[in-house]
């Protein structure tokens, strides 16, 4: 694999600062040495610069930093086209108003490879607010509901083919707010909740939904939230919601996604290290990284069930 690391310092989709500091903590954690490990090529393309912000304004008045967000969207889209067509991308947040730049551009990418985008989002949140909906004024609780097309992102670059509801995976969701609950029914989208997960496993799931994106041919981004782990292994982020992935269950999701070799882009979000504890959280999503890109205690293939 040819992993491009791109940095995305974005601090502007919520109010907690820290996001900013993602890149380099990830950097410091050991991130491109991890991957050579395994074998990959790794080409640090430093970090993405917003494009300079233009006024633009929101009729609900609790949203916050629009013009910077927009700004980001336009730079990481571009970007994010651009690293998908020579290799693996991995995009260092940054909070996950990132996504809304990079899910378009490999969405862009994969439209111009006449192949279908498949989107796993591994978080608490379902992020289906719209600028109009949301009541906290972050931008990072949104991506979702751009990438699925929903209205109300007037001031946006229009999202390149919206991506289908039964496209979309949420994964690990255990924070819906009310107005999210009924966008979510009205659009079709079922997650994956934290509910289901503990009755059915994280096997059985994650498995069907890879069986889809294998069947389409598809290419599959994967958005991590620092939030989908539980706070106990990750406490470096704003939005901690008990209840969370554990450390194996996150690394077996991502031993799956390698085994399953259909990840095409890697969006590691949400990270703050001004809340980390001596670098642990960092240094996990280093490690779960590394998992899903192919680290393993033993190399068997034909794993059943
Ligand atoms: N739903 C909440 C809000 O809109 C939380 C969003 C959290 N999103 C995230 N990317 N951590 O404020
Ligand atoms: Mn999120
Ligand atoms: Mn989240
Ligand atoms: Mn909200």
């Amino acid at each position: 694999q040819h992993c491009i690391i791109l940095g995305a310092p974005v601090d502007s989709g919520q109010s907690n600062p820290g996001c900013l500091m993602g890149p380099a903590s990830y950097r410091v954690a050991g991130l491109a040495s991890a991957l050579e490990e395994l074998g990959c090529t790794v080409q640090d393309q430093g970090d993405v610069a917003p494009r300079p912000a233009n006024a633009a304004a929101c009729n609900n008045p609790a949203v916050h930093s629009l013009p910077e967000t927009i700004a980001w969207t336009e730079a990481l889209s571009a970007a994010a086209q651009d690293a998908a067509s020579q290799g693996f991308p991995i995009f260092l947040g940054g909070d996950h108003s990132l996504s809304l730049g990079t899910v378009a551009g490999v969405a862009a990418h994969a439209r111009a490879m006449n192949r279908s985008l498949f989107v796993l989002w591994l978080d608490a949140h379902s992020d289906f607010h719209t600028p109009m909906t949301t009541g906290s004024g972050n931008l990072h609780g949104t991506p979702v509901a751009y990438i699925s097309g929903r209205s109300d992102f007037d001031s946006f670059p229009p999202f390149p083919d919206p991506v289908p509801a039964e496209r979309i995976c949420l994964f690990g969701i255990r924070s819906v707010d009310p107005a999210e609950r009924t966008a979510l029914g009205e659009h079709g989208i079922t997650p994956v909740d934290m509910r289901e997960l503990d009755e059915r496993g994280f096997v059985a799931p994650l498995r069907a939904f890879l069986d889809q994106v294998r069947a389409a041919n598809g290419m599959l981004h994967v958005s991590l939230d620092v939030d989908f782990l539980d706070p106990a292994i990750a406490p470096a982020v704003g939005t901690t919601v008990p209840g969370g992935a554990t450390f194996r269950e996150a690394h077996l999701v991502m031993e799956m996604l390698h085994e399953a070799r259909l990840a095409t882009s890697l969006d590691l979000v949400e990270l703050n290290p001004f809340l980390d504890e001596r670098g642990r959280t960092a240094r996990l999503m280093v490690d779960l990284t590394a998992s899903l890109m192919g680290r393993k205690v033993f190399d068997r293939t034909n794993r059943t069930s």
